[in-house]
C-alpha cells in the first residue's frame, strides 16, 4: 500500500513538487535561524568573490535539504549539479562530477553518510585542497596524478547525523540541523503552494493538513495534492475544513498525524509493556526495514515526546499512552488489542 506520508529515500522529486519549491529566500517559510546564519555567510563570500564554504544539512526526509541547496545556488548566482551516495560507486564516477564541474559551482550529495571509504578518501582532498589525487597502478609502483578542481561548494544532505564519519563531517564549514517546522509555518506553506494549485484553502483547513503531516512540508504538499482532488471531484474552488477533515480520515492520516505504520509501530511498542524494543525486533515485528524505522518513523515520534530510544531499545512514553487513549480508538484500533 502507498504510505502517504512516505517520504523518498533520495530526494529527486516530481516535477509537481519542484513547481511548489520555493526558489529564493522571501519564499521560504520556517528554519529561521539556518535561514539568518545561510544568508549572512552567502553575503560575505559574495562580497569576497570567492567559493561559499561547504554546507551540510542534517535532519529527517522531507524538511527540505535539497530546498535549501537550491535556494543556495539562486542567491549565490551558481549552477547546481545534483547527486546521491548510491550512485558514486567507483572512485571514477566522483572523479567525472568532480572534473565536470566549473569555478562557483554547487555539488549536492543526498545520503552522503552512504558513501564508501574509499570515495570519502577521493573527496578530502578535493574538498580541502580543490585536488583530485588519482592513483594510478598498485603496489610499490603505483603513481598519484594530481589535477587541480575548480573551487566549488559541496552541500552533503543526511538524515543520519550519527553515521557520517567524523573526518568527512570536520571538512564542512557549516552544520546545520532542520528542525521540523509548526503548524503555523506548515499552514502558510500550504496555503501559498494552494495558490499555485489555483485553488484557495481556508487558514483552518491548512491548519487541519498542518497538524497532521509530521511537522513535514514534503508531507504537508502530498496531503494538500490528495485533499485538492476531493474538493475538485467534489466542485469546490475552496478548501473547507469540512473536506480538509474527510479527505485526510480518508486517506487514514489521523488527528495527531500518525497514519497507518506509526500505528501499527506503536501498537507493537504498546504490546510489549514497557519493556523495551529493539530495532532489529521492531523491524521483523513490522515487517520493515530498520532505515526506516529509523529514518522516517522514529524522528518524529522522538521529537514529539512519544517515545524514546534508550540503550535497552525503544520504549513508549507516558506521553503515548496518554494521547492514544484521548485519540479515536476506533479510527486507530489501537484499543482492540485486548480482543486480538
Ligand atoms: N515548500 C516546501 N518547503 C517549503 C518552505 N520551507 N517554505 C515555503 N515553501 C515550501
Amino acid at each position: 500500500m502507498e504510505r502517504i506520508i512516505e517520504i523518498e529515500k533520495i530526494s529527486f522529486e516530481n516535477e509537481y513538487e519542484k513547481s511548489l519549491r520555493p526558489s529564493s529566500w522571501d519564499d521560504y517559510i520556517g528554519q529561521e535561524k539556518i535561514k539568518k546564519n545561510l544568508q549572512v555567510f552567502i553575503q560575505a563570500s559574495k562580497k569576497r568573490e570567492e567559493a561559499l564554504d561547504h554546507v551540510l544539512f542534517f535532519g529527517p526526509p522531507g524538511l527540505g535539504k535539497t530546498t535549501l541547496a537550491y535556494i543556495i545556488a539562486n542567491d549565490m548566482g551558481s549552477n547546481i549539479k545534483m547527486t546521491a551516495a548510491p550512485m558514486i560507486e567507483k572512485s571514477g564516477d566522483l572523479a567525472a562530477i568532480l572534473t565536470n564541474l566549473e569555478a562557483g559551482d554547487i555539488l549536492f550529495i543526498d545520503e552522503i553518510h552512504r558513501l564508501s571509504p574509499a570515495i570519502e578518501e577521493i573527496l578530502y582532498p578535493a574538498m580541502e585542497d580543490f585536488r583530485l589525487d588519482i592513483i594510478i597502478g598498485s603496489g610499490p609502483a603505483a603513481q598519484t596524478i594530481k589535477i587541480d578542481l575548480p573551487r566549488f561548494t559541496l552541500i552533503g544532505a543526511t538524515t543520519r547525523a550519527g553515521m557520517i564519519s567524523s573526518p568527512l563531517r570536520d571538512r564542512f564549514g557549516m552544520h546545520f540541523r532542520l528542525q521540523f517546522y509548526t503548524p503555523e509555518e506548515l499552514a502558510t506553506i500550504i496555503i501559498r503552494a494552494a495558490k499555485k494549485l489555483d485553488k484557495e484553502c481556508h487558514k483552518d483547513a491548512a491548519l487541519e493538513m498542518a497538524k497532521r503531516c509530521r511537522g513535514t512540508p514534503r508531507i504537508a504538499l502530498r496531503l494538500l495534492k490528495r485533499i485538492r482532488d476531493y474538493a475538485d471531484v467534489a466542485n469546490e474552488k475552496l478548501i473547507t475544513l469540512e473536506r480538509s477533515c474527510y479527505g485526510l480520515d480518508e486517506l487514514g492520516v489521523n488527528e495527531l498525524g500518525f497514519d497507518e505504520l506509526d500505528l501499527r509501530f506503536l501498537k507493537i511498542l504498546l504490546e510489549s509493556k514497557g519493556r523495551p524494543m529493539g530495532l532489529s525486533t521492531m523491524a521483523a515485528a513490522l515487517s520493515e526495514d530498520e532505515g526506516t524505522i529509523e529514518d522516517v518513523i522514529e524522528p518524529y515520534l522522538i521529537a514529539k515526546g512519544y517515545i524514546e530510544r534508550t540503550a535497552r531499545g525503544r520504549i513508549a512514553t507516558p506521553k503515548c499512552y496518554d494521547v492514544l487513549k484521548l485519540s479515536n480508538p476506533y479510527s486507530t484500533g489501537l484499543f482492540g488489542l485486548e480482543d486480538e
